[in-house]
């Protein structure tokens, strides 16, 4: 689905990103850990061409992203923000139609039916009018999370979607991404959740210092970590 080739990013002459190679199967469902400023949000912005490689490229499905090719795609490829990035000034069912009516992808009471059922399964069926500001942080991103699914996603890049959420909150939106997990999606999670990730990911990639230094099945790397950096990592977070 993915092949990241010798990705170079740099911000000024910071070097975020130094030569990643990666390549990800379509259905994976990925999570990538690692420290603060190591680079996660960098490489998943540059999975959606938000940010343009300094160096290096990134194949989609065969095809090298570059603003051109990326119009074609671009609807396949969804996003989750930590901060959710709902329109607030759109009611709950313009936030999820807009996009998919926009692209031609529903007519507008396709859109709406679709709509409606996401919200019916998530159990939030009665805020189909409310605006973002009358929901909590977990509505709000269970919310962003089916926006993305009306657009029939190929591939969901979730970053940090629980680290802004109230602790009582990070369940409602783990359990929408486990569930969202049975679909043939390809899914590549940015998280501190250990133990979400345990349960969801098949793989575990770690990043530190702007590359990565373990990657592989998630119990090798949970649980017999061979670098020292991540061994250390991990005691932190437990
Ligand atoms: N737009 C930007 N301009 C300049 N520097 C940036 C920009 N975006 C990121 N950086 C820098 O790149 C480095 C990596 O940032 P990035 O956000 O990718 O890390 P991260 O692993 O997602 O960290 P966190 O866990 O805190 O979200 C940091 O040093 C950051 O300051
Ligand atoms: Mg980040």
């Amino acid at each position: 689905m993915y092949k990241v080739v010798n990705l170079v990013k740099n911000f000024d002459n910071v070097k975020v990103l130094k030569k990643i190679n990666l390549e990800i199967k379509e259905n994976e469902k990925v999570v990538i850990i690692g420290p603060s400023g190591s680079g996660k949000s960098t490489l998943l912005r540059c999975l959606n061409l938000l940010e343009t490689p300094t160096k290096g490229y990134i194949e989609y499905k065969g095809v090298k992203l570059t603003p051109k090719s990326y119009k074609d795609i671009q609807g396949k490829i969804g996003m989750v923000f930590q901060n959710f990035c709902l329109f607030d000034n759109l009611s709950v069912i313009d936030n999820l139609t807009l996009a998919p009516v926009l692209n031609k992808i529903m007519t507008k009471k396709e859109a709406r039916k679709q709509a409606l059922e996401y919200l019916k399964q998530i159990k939030l069926a009665d805020k189909l009018d409310a605006y973002p500001s009358d929901l909590s942080g977990g509505q709000k991103q269970r919310i962003a999370i089916i926006r993305t699914l009306m657009m029939n996603p190929e591939v969901i890049l979730f970053d940090e979607p629980t680290s802004a959420l109230d602790p009582e909150m990070i369940d409602e939106v783990l359990n929408l991404i486990m569930e969202v997990a049975k679909r043939n999606i390809t899914m590549i999670v940015v998280t501190h959740e250990l133990n979400f990730a345990a349960n969801f990911a098949s793989r575990i990639i770690f990043m530190d210092q702007g590359a990565i230094l373990e990657d592989g099945d998630k119990d090798e790397v949970l649980k017999h970590p061979k670098t020292e950096r991540l061994q250390q990592f991990l005691s932190k977070i437990n």
